[in-house]
């Protein structure tokens, strides 16, 4: 049986070899961490995915982030780690369901938080990501925006963006609503130095009392330059162990011991080795005409969200 370490390698050597750059969210595991080219969050992620030069790209992650890989590179092989990653949030909406709510606000601009399918965003007008979504939505001409499926990154954006009309549906996190104010209070209680940082998809009632919101890449650049030595953390509990990695001098808590997010933990160390070695994972297939429209939608957050 192979260590962690020497598992590790094999992944680097095959990845060299058979032309393979590794994506990696920051919700994944320390040690897929380690064999990453890149890790970031959701906008991050898109920007790389346009960039990498290798042949093939392994997304690991959940399935909306290898799609918006194929979307932007469609000539490449792009693999998703573990078949059964997906994001429940994605799945909230479809096509039906937004294409009627359109006919009631047709003059609307259609705002998806990239956390939705890949047919979906052939119906809406532009994506966003947690990092993206205020500075898209202000330059938007429209002054009226139909956000989906996040009311809570929804929410988030209106309060920053209060020149805008934004008209919001009931969607969300089930990871990150499961955070609540009463969860705020015991933390402070126990940590009362502690900074807390969370993430937009949290209830209003757990943002609005944080000293921090944003994307997790954010949270983590945030912690690491901050001056405090205590923070606690209202994101998946991974960021958490990754923080307390690179800030060994500073202490860091859990906002709650229940925002795992079940889906991003499914993919292994050894799923990846299994994709590298070519016996796992699933090469996503797009149909081309829900890629090309899907693409506009991508396209206009990386011109905008600049
Ligand atoms: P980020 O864009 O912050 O990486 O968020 C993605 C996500 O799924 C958070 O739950
Ligand atoms: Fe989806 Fe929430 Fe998991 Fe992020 S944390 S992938 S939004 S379910």
């Amino acid at each position: 049986m192979l260590t962690t370490r020497e598992l590790q390698d094999e992944i680097i050597r095959l990845k060299k070899e058979k032309d393979i750059c590794i994506l990696a969210h920051a919700y994944q595991s320390h040690d897929i961490w380690e064999v990453a080219d890149y890790v970031g969050d959701s906008y991050g992620l898109s920007v790389q995915a346009a960039k990498a030069a290798q042949s093939t790209v392994l997304m690991c992650g959940v399935r909306f982030m290898a799609e918006t890989v194929k979307i932007l590179s469609p000539q490449k092989r792009v693999l998703l780690s573990n078949s059964n990653a997906g994001c429940p949030m994605a799945e909230q909406m479809d096509v039906e369901l937004i294409s009627g709510v359109k006919k009631m606000y047709p003059d609307y601009t259609v705002v998806a938080y990239i956390n939705t399918t890949s047919e979906l965003k052939t119906i809406c007008d532009v994506c966003v990501t947690s990092s993206s979504a205020v500075q898209i939505v202000k330059n938007i001409e429209n002054k009226n925006i139909l956000f989906i499926p996040d009311c809570n990154l929804g929410k988030w954006v209106a309060d920053q963006v209060p020149e805008k009309n934004i008209k919001l549906l009931q969607g969300g996190c089930p990871t990150h609503v499961r955070m609540s104010k009463r969860d705020v209070e015991k933390a402070r209680k126990a940590h009362p130095d502690a900074l807390l940082l969370v993430h937009p998809e949290c209830l209003p009632e757990v943002s609005e009392l944080a000293d921090y919101r944003g994307s997790t890449t954010g949270i983590m650049d945030y912690a690491k330059k901050s001056d405090a030595k205590e923070f606690i953390i209202g994101t998946e509990n991974s960021i958490v162990q990754h923080l307390q990695f690179a800030c060994p001098d500073k202490q860091f808590y859990p906002l709650s011991r229940d925002c795992v997010c079940h889906n991003m933990k499914l993919t292994t160390l050894g799923d990846v080795y299994q994709c590298v070695k070519g016996t796992g994972g699933e090469e996503i297939k797009l149909d081309e005409e829900v890629r090309i429209k899907a693409k506009r939608c991508i396209d206009t957050m990386l011109e905008l969200g600049n």
